[in-house]
C-alpha cells in the first residue's frame, strides 16, 4: 500500500489544490493531505479553519485523510511511518526553484522524504490563495476559484477580514 502525503498552507484551499488532491488520489492508495504552517508567512485563516475548509471541500472522496501539523514537514514524515512520499504541484517554473530548494531540505531532513511533482491542470495553473484572497477581498465573485461547498464561507470570511483592516487603519489615521 503506498501512501502520500500532500502538504502545503491551504490560505485557503482553492480549485488548484483540490485538481492536485483529485488526481494524486487516483495514484496512491492513500493520501494525506497536511495543513502544516510556513512561520514567515501571515495567513488569513487559522491552521484549524484551514483543515475544515479542506475537510468541507474533499466529503466524500474515499482515500483522503485531512490533517495538520505545527512543526517541520520532515519531523511530520519520521512520526508517520505510513508515509511513503511527498507530493506537491508545481503551476509554472516560477514555483520550480522554491519547491526543489523544500524538496532537498526535506530530504536532508529525513533520508526517507522523497518528493514527487504534479504539474497542475492548465485550467487552474494560474489560481493561487493570494489571488483568491484579494478577488474576495474587493467583493469579486469566488466560485471559478474555490470549490464550491466553500466558496461562500472563503468570501464571507475574507471580506470581513478586509472591512476589519480598514477600520483599523481609519482609526490610525484618527489618532
Ligand atoms: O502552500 P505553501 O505555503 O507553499 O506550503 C509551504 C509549507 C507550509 C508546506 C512549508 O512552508 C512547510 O513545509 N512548512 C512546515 C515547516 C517546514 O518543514 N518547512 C520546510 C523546511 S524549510
Amino acid at each position: 500500500m503506498k501512501t502520500a502525503i500532500y502538504p502545503g498552507s491551504f490560505d485557503p484551499c482553492t480549485n488548484g489544490h483540490l485538481d492536485i488532491i483529485k488526481r494524486a488520489s487516483t495514484m496512491f492508495d492513500k493520501l494525506i493531505v497536511v495543513v502544516l504552517i510556513n512561520p514567515l508567512k501571515s495567513y488569513s485563516f487559522s491552521i484549524s479553519e484551514r483543515r475544515a475548509l479542506l475537510e468541507k471541500a474533499t466529503t466524500g472522496m474515499k482515500n483522503i485523510e485531512i490533517d495538520s501539523y505545527d512543526g517541520l514537514l520532515a519531523d511530520y514524515f519520521t512520526q508517520r511511518s505510513d508515509v511513503d512520499v511527498i507530493v506537491k504541484g508545481l503551476r509554472a517554473t516560477s514555483d520550480f526553484e522554491y519547491e526543489f530548494q523544500m524538496a532537498h531540505t526535506n530530504k536532508d531532513l529525513n533520508s526517507r522524504a522523497e518528493t514527487v511533482f504534479i504539474p497542475a491542470s492548465a485550467t487552474t495553473t494560474f489560481i493561487s490563495s493570494s489571488m483568491v484572497k484579494q478577488v474576495a477581498m474587493f467583493g469579486g465573485d469566488l466560485s471559478k476559484y474555490v470549490p464550491s461547498v466553500i466558496h461562500k464561507e472563503i468570501s464571507t470570511r475574507l471580506k470581513a477580514e478586509f472591512e476589519e483592516k480598514k477600520r483599523l487603519a481609519a482609526l490610525k489615521q484618527d489618532l
